[in-house]
């Protein structure tokens, strides 16, 4: 198939700069890459692993403009707070970079100058919709209007979140800007287009048969069906051109004259930051860069979410391959989504494990997430974290199967041996021959289930090492053999040691810092992966040291604690996140409205449902009926007697068989739900509001 290539190159997506680094991210698309460089790195491959961070786009201006900040401000933030919490985690980056730099700048407008010189895109001019008052085009993302599917008046120019149709923001039906709130009108621009149509016959031969250029370039059935899935039906839904500049700025000036004011897309800089950012590495440590981009020899792997899918395996492999010189990747292995305590994580509102504060809550514990987003990592499908099994996991799998089988032989080893590993003698059992092969099995499917990007089994088969440790001790239970059997003692003794030593070595990819704890405390240097085939890691005669203590359980209480500052952190975000200002309405129609005080004279629960009252309401002026939606905020005896907000010429309604005639008026917010709405003098029954 493929031949061995010469050298690795791994990315992981450039996290956009405009907010923290959640659990979502880390499994999706970084805690995966780091693995399989770990084991790339110890198997003494030429390797590179970069990423970066993605500092132009509108979610980055959109951000700044939310927070009352400039774009360089936010990237500046959000930079260095990702990177710190990546380096804190163990995300071995060879190079963590950003695209606002002046390398990112010269790279991003020489391919884009290139392509241009190869006659690849297409000037187009258009209309597109440009704010008066702001005096800018404007992003689809600065376009709210009302989704043409859903009628949701708060969709965006390129998404309705309410029904998940993907929008353009001439089908929005009245569109406002979100900069001004004015109504934007259309005006003439001209944008460079990448014609992808031009690329579809061969793009559809590399992803549905790993085939380029006449050759086999990748095993297509490497590739994750869900990746393929989703490029082939974007394919044979019609690859559109797509432009490659917008009207912004805040970006990468597009470098040509009559140009001025325009920036490259997002997308087109974005990916190209993984070239730059190759280059600054390189530079760095006297490499050739171009050796990792430019020759076939290397093996170029993405790893991403599946939102990016269709730009890493689609758009970003046409402009390489337009632009001529580049490789393109082997292999895209994204995962899907993490969910969180049975919600979508959602950065806007707040529903998230923040990756640094995790960091500083925790201290010291990084093995511990780790372990628990890679045993849970969306690889196939989507997954779901809760505080509850992250708490079991660590208890019952790290604690009781790693810690507990460590800890156990470091105490036999320094209680019999003084911390000597023993010689051995006479035949091994049956159990040990088990332990020992399932060990080895193990250690063989580790490496090739992270080959295959199969972390969540690789993980498991490390671990199964550990199980096998506990059972053979178990079974065997050498520290009452020591008196009838000492040979045998020894033996077992033996080989637990080399079982933590293997244990600790497989986990190496996975959980960097226990493993590095052990290796110490084993006064071990770790060999290349390959080499534990060939010998035991401990020989007869080595003295092992202490082990610290590996993990600590989680509690109930650090269980409820992180469950708790979830809701309350959810409950602030919609508390903040007020409605817009609706359209504006004349003073006749408002002075049409007959809003006054009653007093609630009566109230009783309606039959048959949660959340209606019946009351009974003095107007001043006669005494009607209610319904009122507010049962689940307050029961009757709340209401009596308080003198609130009305609405009284609303037409009636029937409600539940009820003829209602007005309407209580309340507030309402995330935190406190409804509120009745009194006056702040003590005023009476009837009195009118105005
Ligand atoms: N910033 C993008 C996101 O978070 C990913 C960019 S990946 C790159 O979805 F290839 F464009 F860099
Ligand atoms: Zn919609």
């Amino acid at each position: 198939m493929t031949k061995e290539p010469k050298r690795y190159l791994v990315t992981s997506a450039l996290p956009y700069a405009n907010g923290p680094l959640h659990i979502g991210h880390i499994g999706g698309a970084y805690l995966n890459a780091d693995i399989y460089v770990r084991y790339l790195r110890s198997k003494g491959k030429d390797v590179v692993f970069i990423c970066g961070s993605d500092e132009h786009g509108a979610a980055i201006t959109l951000r700044a403009k939310k927070e009352g900040k400039s774009p360089r401000e936010i990237v500046d933030y959000y930079h260095s707070l990702m990177h710190k919490a990546f380096v804190d985690l163990g995300i071995s980056f060879d190079e963590y970079h950003r695209t606002s730099s002046d390398e990112h700048r010269v790279m991003s407008q020489d391919i884009f100058l290139e392509l241009e010189k190869k006659g690849q895109f297409e000037v187009e001019t258009s209309q597109q919709y440009y704010d008066e008052e702001a005096h800018q085009f404007l992003a689809d993302r600065y376009i709210i209007g009302t989704c043409p599917k859903c009628a949701n008046d708060k969709a965006y120019g390129d998404q309705c979140e309410k029904c998940g149709s993907s929008l353009s923001p001439l089908e929005l039906i009245d569109p406002r800007s979100t900069l001004s709130g004015s109504k934007p009108i259309l005006k003439e621009t001209s944008h460079w287009f990448l014609p992808m149509a031009h690329h579809e016959s061969w793009i559809r031969e590399y992803i549905k048969d790993g085939q380029l250029d006449g050759h086999v370039h990748h095993d297509s059935k490497e590739w994750k069906a869900h990746v393929v899935g989703q490029c082939m039906s974007w394919i044979d839904g019609g690859l559109q051109s797509r432009a490659m500049t917008r009207d912004l700025d805040w970006g990468v000036p597009v470098p040509l004259p009559g140009a001025e004011g325009k920036v490259l897309y997002v997308w087109l800089d974005a990916p190209i930051g993984y070239i730059t950012n190759t280059k600054v590495w390189a530079e760095k440590n006297g490499k050739n860069w171009e050796d990792y981009w430019k020759s076939d020899d290397t093996r170029l792997i993405h790893f991403i979410g599946k939102d990016n899918i269709v730009f890493h395996c689609i758009i970003f492999p046409i402009i390489l391959k337009a632009h001529g010189q580049f490789i393109l990747p082997h292999n895209v292995p994204a995962n899907e989504f993490m969910n969180l305590e049975g919600d979508k994580i959602s950065t806007s509102r707040n529903w998230a494990v923040w990756l640094h504060e995790y960091l500083q809550e925790f201290e010291g514990r990084q093995d511990e997430m780790r372990y628990v987003l890679c045993s849970i990592m969306p690889e196939q499908k989507d997954s779901e974290f809760t505080w509850s099994d992250f708490k079991d996991r660590i208890n019952n799998e790290l604690a009781d199967i790693v810690g507990n089988f460590a800890n156990r032989v470091f105490v036999l080893m320094h209680k019999f041996y003084n911390g000597v590993l023993p010689a051995i003698t006479g035949e091994a059992t049956e159990a040990e021959r088990q332990a020992s092969a399932e060990a080895r099995r193990a250690y063989h499917a580790v490496g090739e289930k992270i080959e295959h990007y199969r972390f969540r089994e690789a993980l498991a088969e490390a671990m199964n090492i550990a199980r096998a440790g506990n059972k053979l001790l178990t079974e065997t239970e050498p520290w009452k053999l020591i008196k009838t059997d000492p040979d045998a003692a020894a033996r077992i003794l033996h080989s637990c040691a080399n079982l933590v030593a293997d244990t600790a070595f497989c986990l190496q990819p996975f959980l960097p810092f226990t493993a590095e704890k052990i290796r110490a405390a084993l006064h071990l240097t770790w060999p290349a992966w390959d080499e534990l085939e060939k010998q035991a890691l401990l020989q007869t005669g080595h003295t092992i040291g202490q082990l610290p203590i590996l993990f600590t359980k989680i509690t109930d209480e650090e269980v409820a604690l992180q469950v708790k500052k979830l809701e309350d952190a959810k409950l602030l975000a919609a508390s903040q996140n007020k409605a817009a200002i609706k359209d504006p309405i004349d003073f006749e129609t408002f002075q049409k409205m007959d809003i006054r005080l009653v007093k609630i004279l009566e109230a009783e629960a309606v039959p048959k449902t949660k959340k209606l009252l019946k009351l009974k309401v003095d107007t001043g002026v006669d005494q009607r009926t209610v319904v009122s939606g507010i049962a689940e905020h307050y029961t009757p005896e709340d209401v009596i007697g308080k003198t609130v907000l009305f609405l009284a010429n609303l037409a009636p309604r029937d409600i539940k068989g009820i003829k209602s005639e007005g309407m209580i008026l309340m507030a309402e917010n995330a935190v406190q739900g409804l509120s009745l709405v009194s006056a702040v003098k003590p005023m009476d029954a009837g009195d009118g509001v105005k």
